[in-house]
């Protein structure tokens, strides 16, 4: 789409990065760095100053102590980190289950493994489906991924659905949680239930954040695992192998900068963003669905067109300017039709000139 985009020079609402500055702070940490003795190999878990600022992240935000030098790992972003679970815990045979609409990044390395991913669909509002999923998890599923805050839905889960996953993985003693969380600081009206939250699930979970969504720095490739030092021994095992270690700048940059800034004002610049564009198209004929966390929203467009949602994007694209993420592509089988994404991480001109384009169709 970003592709199509450039080439009929619509408004690139499609693919899910920022395109303002980053924070200067950063930038001026990142000349400040680069004339120290900062460019070898770091520990391959990764930089202690930022283990650390990680650590007090965590307990800052959700009260949970975790022990910097045993239980982090720094990855080479959320996508590294994602591959890396999953070579490391599981095995030929196994079953994983992923939810669908899901990001990109979970089937491939299942299928190197030889495993097998059990593709459930979310309902129709894109909350979880816990009878669907209970059906399908035996005692062969070793994994399951979820995604809170949800892309591409932008939903975020509830208390109740928080104590099914605890039920669940109470019930199956071979079940372990990766739990992508790399929108947890961009949620707005609820507060994020991370499963750093949930006793009962640290022991059996593996979370995973971005820095690369946090601090709007996506080129930077950074991001961290968080899991029980017994399970991080064996991603630790992959990723020793993998990369070794993180490009050593940005995590001396990211670690002082945590530990002066820390992580103000990333959901406040983010609401203001999408309500903005939930503003701008309140009198369009889309449908405006729910958008709590992450930087994407979705518009239904059943009213307007019977066109699929790819050949809908494609006409919005070329005939109107706009380039958006059909939803369809992040299921095996699609169960949200008529559904697409924007990505509002945009600076305001940029949304309002887009909303300007879909209010007239
Ligand atoms: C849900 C989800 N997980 C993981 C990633 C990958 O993050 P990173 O860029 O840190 O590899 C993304 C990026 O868009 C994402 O949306």
């Amino acid at each position: 789409m970003s592709l199509m985009a450039k080439e009929h020079n619509a408004i690139n609402l499609s693919q899910g990065f920022p395109d303002f500055p980053i924070d200067d702070t950063l930038k001026n940490l990142i000349s400040k760095k680069i004339h120290g003795d900062i460019h070898q190999y770091c520990p391959a878990s990764g930089h202690p100053e930022l283990l650390e600022g990680i650590a007090h992240i965590v307990e800052k935000s959700y009260h949970r102590n975790v022990k910097a030098d045993k239980e982090i790992l720094v990855t080479a972003g959320a996508t590294q980190a994602i591959y890396t679970a999953i070579q490391a815990l599981v095995h030929p045979g196994d079953e994983v289950i992923i939810l669908d609409p899901s990001y990109d990044c979970y089937v491939a390395p299942i299928l190197l493994c030889n495993a097998k991913p059990v593709r459930v669909s979310l309902g129709p509002d894109f909350m979880p489906d816990w009878d669907s999923i209970q059906n399908l998890v035996s005692h062969k599923t070793k994994l399951i991924i979820t995604n809170n805050p949800h892309n591409p839905s932008g939903r975020t889960w509830t208390e109740k659905d928080m104590n099914q996953l605890e039920l669940l993985l109470a019930k199956y003693k071979n079940l372990h949680l990766l739990s992508d969380e790399v929108y947890e600081f961009i949620t707005f009206e609820n507060k994020h239930l991370s499963v750093h939250l949930y006793e009962s699930l640290q022991k059996k979970s593996i979370i995973v954040s971005s820095f690369g969504k946090t601090l709007h720095v996506t080129g930077w490739k950074i991001g961290y695992v968080i899991a029980d030092e017994k399970i991080m021994n064996e991603i630790k095992k992959v990723h020793q192998y993998m990369v070794f270690c993180v490009n050593s700048i940005s995590q001396h940059v990211i670690g002082e900068y945590i530990k002066e800034v820390g992580l103000k004002g990333i959901h406040g610049l983010y609401q203001k963003k999408r309500d903005l564009f939930r503003r701008g198209v309140e009198k369009s004929r889309f449908k405006v669905l729910p958008c709590e966390g992450t930087y994407f929203q979705t518009l239904s467009y059943e009213g307007i067109s019977n066109l699929t949602d790819v050949q809908f994007t494609e006409k919005l694209t070329k005939e109107h300017g706009v380039a958006a993420i059909p939803v369809s592509v992040f299921s095996e089988h699609n169960q949200h039709n008529k559904m697409i994404r924007f990505c509002f991480a945009k600076e305001n001109k940029t949304l309002e000139k887009a909303t300007n384009l879909l209010c007239k169709i």
